[in-house]
């Protein structure tokens, strides 16, 4: 199925065996996820207010600024929900070969949404700093600019037709280095399976039309490690550029859907580049064996991230955590060719600059080729026999 929306394509690409009413119903459980917000933000701010107002008078005296600064916080919160009311408004449409449910912005508050929900909604207003707002620079300088000097240092624009590469960007978050590519000039999809990352993607893409046109307060939830009161409550604008600047023959799509499911076509990318992605499955081989399976001879696979395996240590979830000097084993048997390799590289996710406390990762930066003939299958001596050969 493919995404489509009034600008930029948004498709679902889910297999046809995937359950109907269950989609409708993981559609419908993550709208109630973002009408929750303002509810479940507000009762964690009235929480300590209520054991503000039971401690000493004197200490609520001295407390003064800090009750006036917790007033803040819900009316950030507040506007917070005014840009989420937006990005749910038409997600009834998001999809242009599907639709979900016709009914996705009546629901009431009817199901109580899990805490990891509201989690990912709070990730969702982060991201936005991340991708689409000018605080968001230095991230997107250190994590997305080298995939995309390595797609255009792979395919120069002035010794092919950019439009002819067809690059994939799975795990695309909120789309902003698929966009990024696209504007090269490049034919650019990015695939995701996330509603909250879809939905958000999508008001971003199709309805922002004018540079910091909105705001929101990304940090407002981070209570601890502030140095000042505004470090919680500052308000970030967004987007930083218009994205239907995109030039007219600008070819960029996102799929939704999972990555293991919707791309199975044999030889068909250029070019897939992973941003912060590859550690997000139960099992990285399969994704390592996808990228390679849909990769063309040739074609060539760019990723940066760490390996924060996201379903490490989840109770229902099955994962195995290779380190990177195995994964590279596992790269190359695999079959691809490493052909550049950085480690240690300082990067950082949606992080709020101001705060005391900060997450650095070493991350892991390659570039690897898909050979254009397959290498000879290792015999029992790890050997592919071509030593002997060449001597
Ligand atoms: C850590 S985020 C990175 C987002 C973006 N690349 C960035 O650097 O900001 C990983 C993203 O991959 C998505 N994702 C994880 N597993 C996926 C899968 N199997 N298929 C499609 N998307 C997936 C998640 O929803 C999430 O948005």
């Amino acid at each position: 199925m493919e995404v489509c929306a009034e600008h930029y394509t948004t498709s679902t690409k889910r297999h046809n065996n995937y359950d109907d009413e269950e989609e409708k119903k993981h559609f419908q459980r993550i709208v109630t996820a973002f009408k929750y917000y303002k509810p479940h933000s507000l009762q964690r701010v009235k929480k300590t207010e209520s054991y503000l107002l039971s401690l000493p008078a004197q200490h609520q005296k001295l407390l003064h600024k800090y009750r006036e600064h917790l007033t803040e916080v819900k009316h950030c919160i507040e506007n917070n929900d005014e840009i989420i009311k937006l990005i749910i408004k038409d997600v009834a449409h998001i999809f242009e070969n599907v639709s979900p449910t016709t009914s996705a912005t009546d629901t009431g508050l009817t199901h109580r949404p899990v805490l990891a929900d509201q989690e990912k909604v709070q990730a969702t207003i982060k991201q936005l700093v991340r991708d689409w707002s000018v605080e968001g620079r230095e991230e997107r300088r250190t994590c997305y600019q080298p995939i995309i000097d390595e797609i255009v240092n792979q395919f120069p624009p002035d010794s092919c037709v950019t439009s002819e590469i067809q690059v994939l960007v799975p795990g695309a978050g909120l789309g902003r280095l698929a966009f990024e590519i696209a504007k090269k000039g490049y034919t650019c999809q990015g695939n995701e399976f996330s509603l909250f990352m879809l939905f958000a993607s999508h008001f971003v893409l199709n309805k922002c039309r004018e540079v910091n046109s909105f705001r929101v307060h990304p940090w407002v939830h981070q209570y601890m490690n502030n140095l000042q009161p505004g470090d919680q409550t500052r308000g970030i604008s967004f987007p930083d550029i218009n994205p239907s600047e995109l030039p007219e023959t600008a070819q960029f799509s996102m799929a939704a859907g999972d990555f293991l499911e919707v791309y199975f076509e044999e030889n068909h990318w250029d070019c897939v580049a992973t941003c912060f992605f590859i550690d997000c499955a139960n099992n990285i081989v399969q994704f390592i064996e996808t990228i390679y399976k849909i990769l063309k001879p040739g074609g060539v696979w760019i990723n940066l991230g760490p390996l924060l395996y996201h379903f490490s240590d989840m109770p229902m979830e099955e994962s195995i955590e290779p380190s990177y000097s195995e994964l590279r084993e596992v790269i190359k048997g695999i079959g691809f060719q490493m052909q550049k390799e950085e480690t240690h590289v300082k990067t950082k996710y949606a992080q709020n600059p101001n705060s005391m406390l900060q997450y650095e990762y070493n991350s892991v930066y390659f570039v690897c080729i898909k050979p254009e003939r397959p290498a000879e299958p290792l015999n029992q001596n790890g050997s592919n026999g071509l030593e002997d050969q060449e001597s």
